[in-house]
């Protein structure tokens, strides 16, 4: 006899991964474009720029083999084991790209995308310099496009507010590669980028969320 729940949590789970594959292109496509922008700003050449702009496609492509874990109850905060459980992401990112054959220098930006410049990042606890450059750029580039989106557990920020938001976590950028994103969000070129990124809230929704919602873009 056929078990109906279970046919429907499988049916459910399949709506979430094409909805989490769809987001991933979307969130991958918002960070890959800023992040080229920003090498360019910061004067690398043009090989520096393919690279990181694969990386920025690609970093969390890891998170789809995560599976389950993230599709069960979505809508809750992320509990500390929850968590864990999603930083594996990286590793996981940097065996896939692996085993399709992209270079190591792109394995690498990956791997370290979730550094902080303070070494209170993951997984290595880099800090500084020793974060690969392509790694500190997809940071900040990251972080905001993740802000300026909507979560399950929030809606997006306004653009001014997500880069005040940034601001108070300073200490996680690197501020050369910092100050060149904001010169990017603040030139003509932003324009184009901002027909990639997705949804806006009001002001009033704003304030609320910044009062009450968990800010969970670290993970
Ligand atoms: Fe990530």
């Amino acid at each position: 006899m056929p078990d109906n729940n279970r046919n429907n949590d499988i049916s459910a789970i399949m709506d979430l991964m094409v909805t989490d594959f769809a987001e991933a292109v979307g969130h991958g496509m918002v960070v890959s474009t800023l992040a080229v922008h920003t090498a360019r700003e910061l004067g690398y050449d043009e090989v520096f720029c393919n690279d990181i702009a694969m990386a920025g496609m690609l970093h969390d492509i890891g998170k789809l083999r995560l599976g389950e874990v993230l599709h069960k109850k979505r809508s809750e905060a992320m509990v500390v084991e929850k968590m864990k459980y999603v930083r594996l992401h990286s590793e996981y990112s940097r065996s896939i790209l692996k085993e399709l054959g992209f270079s190591e220098i792109i394995q690498k930006m990956v791997y370290h995308h979730h550094e902080n410049y303070d070494g209170s990042g993951y997984p290595g606890n880099l800090s500084g310099e020793d974060i690969p450059a392509g790694s500190r750029i997809l940071r900040v580039c990251d972080v905001y496009a993740a802000l300026i989106s909507d979560r399950s557990y929030r809606k997006a920020f306004a653009e001014d507010v997500a880069v005040e938001l940034m601001i108070e976590e300073a200490r996680h950028f690197d501020m050369k590669v910092f100050l060149a994103f904001l010169n990017v969000i603040h030139s003509e070129d932003y324009e184009q980028i901002r027909k990639l990124t997705g949804n806006r809230v009001d002001a009033a929704s704003e304030q609320y969320m910044r009062e009450n919602c968990i800010i969970e873009y670290n993970v």
